[in-house]
């Protein structure tokens, strides 16, 4: 059924007109469009610093650097270079350099922060002056260490990060900051051989609190949205208290696990990433094309969490690299998926603007910052399967 899928949409794409031009057995068209849909979401923005419109959608900031980042890797265009580097160095004294507490930003801006850090750390990214291109990865650790004694302080629930909301005292814990702490930490943990061992060990307890108190569910391989403390007792162990499923939440349990597995060649966590893969992949894609379920369908349109499903993209594209005998599983995906969306990105005048029905070849006329960031994180994460291809960009 897919291989008749791709070969349908594949005749259909070569006669499709459409400004951005896309080929999937052209990965110059293939970089051309994921340009075009970040100038797209990019372009009417301030990006002084500010960086409207992204301070306004209530995307923790970071996330923009962990798309921009690989997507320069994938193409070698380095039109966003600067500013990337601009708001990381911004935020180095108040956030990475900062105490906890000094630092004052929700769980989920501060460990969105490590993410793009560790975006940084893992293609190189440059650093000018005398600054080492190497020295991305402290900035990552130093999100690392600091999640590390606040989880270890959690009176509830015996650790794991409370939700932006009840940071403070309350008694709820999250799937974006536990599942983004875990894969920044695995990452740690590959990225740098020397704190191996330390970030190996934070790594196997951020898995055991997720799996201990229900966030994560090895028997059906599920992932929560919230567990919180239900007990009725002291020492509480907590339980889901909300089982939605969030695309990004298993991209993110998934592909820490992937580098833990590529780091320890263990045989635990070979099983926990292919029970992950093996629910992800059966969750998120329909007719082989991604798709966000439960909440995250087309009811909630200008909710952030209409970008999620172009993260759980990136995270694929990452556990095909890391393993490389699941990659057989993961790009077919990605192909017919960014086949997909390049359908949907025709709209209005200049012919580029995404819709968001992307099982269905006419452009849907229902555009947004979401829709448009999905398609730039989609044709990046295809690109990122099919080998160096910054040469000569
Ligand atoms: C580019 O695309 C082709 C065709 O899809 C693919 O076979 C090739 O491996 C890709 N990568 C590079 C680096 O050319
Ligand atoms: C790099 O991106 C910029 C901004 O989107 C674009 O104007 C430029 O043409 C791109 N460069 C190449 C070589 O594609
Ligand atoms: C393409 O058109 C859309 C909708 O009018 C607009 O928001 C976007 O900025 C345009 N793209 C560019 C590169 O100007
Ligand atoms: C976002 O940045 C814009 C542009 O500078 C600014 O006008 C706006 O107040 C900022 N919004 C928030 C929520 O900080
Ligand atoms: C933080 O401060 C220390 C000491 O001043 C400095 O060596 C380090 O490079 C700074 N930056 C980060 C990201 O830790
Ligand atoms: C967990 O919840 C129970 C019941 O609400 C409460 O008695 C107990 O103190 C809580 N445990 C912690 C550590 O907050
Ligand atoms: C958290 O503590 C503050 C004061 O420290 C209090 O005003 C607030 O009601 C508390 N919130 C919860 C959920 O307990
Ligand atoms: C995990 O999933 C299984 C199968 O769906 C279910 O029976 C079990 O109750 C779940 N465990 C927890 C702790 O929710
Ligand atoms: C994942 O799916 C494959 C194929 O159905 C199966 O052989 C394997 O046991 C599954 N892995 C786990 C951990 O459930
Ligand atoms: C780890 O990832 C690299 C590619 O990044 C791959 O070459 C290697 O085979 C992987 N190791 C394992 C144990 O899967
Ligand atoms: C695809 O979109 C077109 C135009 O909006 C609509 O007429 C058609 O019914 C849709 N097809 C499917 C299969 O949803
Ligand atoms: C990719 O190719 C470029 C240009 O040849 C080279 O500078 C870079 O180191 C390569 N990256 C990897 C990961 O091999």
């Amino acid at each position: 059924m897919g291989f008749r899928q791709l070969a349908w949409r594949a005749l259909f794409l070569a006669g499709c007109v459409s400004a951005i031009d896309f080929n999937i057995n052209n990965n110059e068209t293939i970089k051309k469009s994921a340009t075009v849909e970040f100038e797209n979401l990019l372009v009417n923005g301030v990006l002084d610093g500010t960086l409207s419109p992204i301070n306004d959608s209530g995307y923790p900031e970071g996330m923009l650097y962990s798309s921009l980042i690989p997507y320069w890797s994938a193409t070698g265009n380095a039109t966003y270079n600067s500013l990337i580097l601009m708001r990381m160095e911004s935020v180095e004294t108040s956030v990475f350099n900062a105490t906890w507490k000094g630092a004052d930003v929700p769980t989920s801006e501060y460990v969105s922060w490590g993410l793009a850090a560790m975006a940084a750390a893992d293609v190189d990214f440059p650093f000018p002056g005398d600054r080492k291109k190497s020295a991305w990865v402290f900035w990552a650790m130093a999100v690392g260490y600091k999640l590390d004694m606040i989880i270890n302080r959690g009176a509830v629930c015996d650790g794991g990060l409370y939700d932006d909301e009840s940071q403070k005292n309350g008694t709820e814990f999250d799937w974006f900051s536990n599942g983004a702490y875990f894969q920044l930490v695995s990452r740690i943990a590959l990225a740098f051989p020397p704190n191996k061992g330390t970030f190996i060990n934070y790594a196997d307890n951020a898995w055991s609190w997720s799996e201990k108190n229900g966030m994560v569910n090895t028997t059906d391989w599920t992932v929560s949205q919230m567990v919180s403390n239900t007990t009725t007792v002291n020492g509480s162990t907590c339980t889901a208290v909300d089982t939605s499923r969030w695309s990004y939440a298993y991209g993110l349990y998934l592909s820490g696990a992937a580098h833990m597995y590529n780091v320890t060649g263990s045989d635990t966590w070979r099983t926990r990433t292919e029970g992950l893969l093996n629910s992800t992949l059966d969750t998120f894609f329909v007719n082989n094309i991604l798709v966000e379920v439960g909440n995250g369908s087309a009811s909630v349109a200008n909710h952030p969490s209409i970008a999620f499903k172009g993260f759980l993209a990136l995270c694929l594209a990452s556990v095909a690299n890391l393993i490389p005998d699941m990659a057989d599983q993961i790009v077919p995906l990605l192909k017919d998926t960014a086949v997909a969306v390049a359908e949907q990105c025709d709209g209005s005048s200049n012919q580029t603007v995404c819709g968001s029905d992307w099982g269905n070849s006419t452009y849907n006329n229902d555009p947004s910052f979401g829709n448009t960031w999905n398609a730039a994180n989609v044709f990046t994460s295809y690109l990122l399967t099919q080998g160096n291809l910054t040469t000569g960009a």
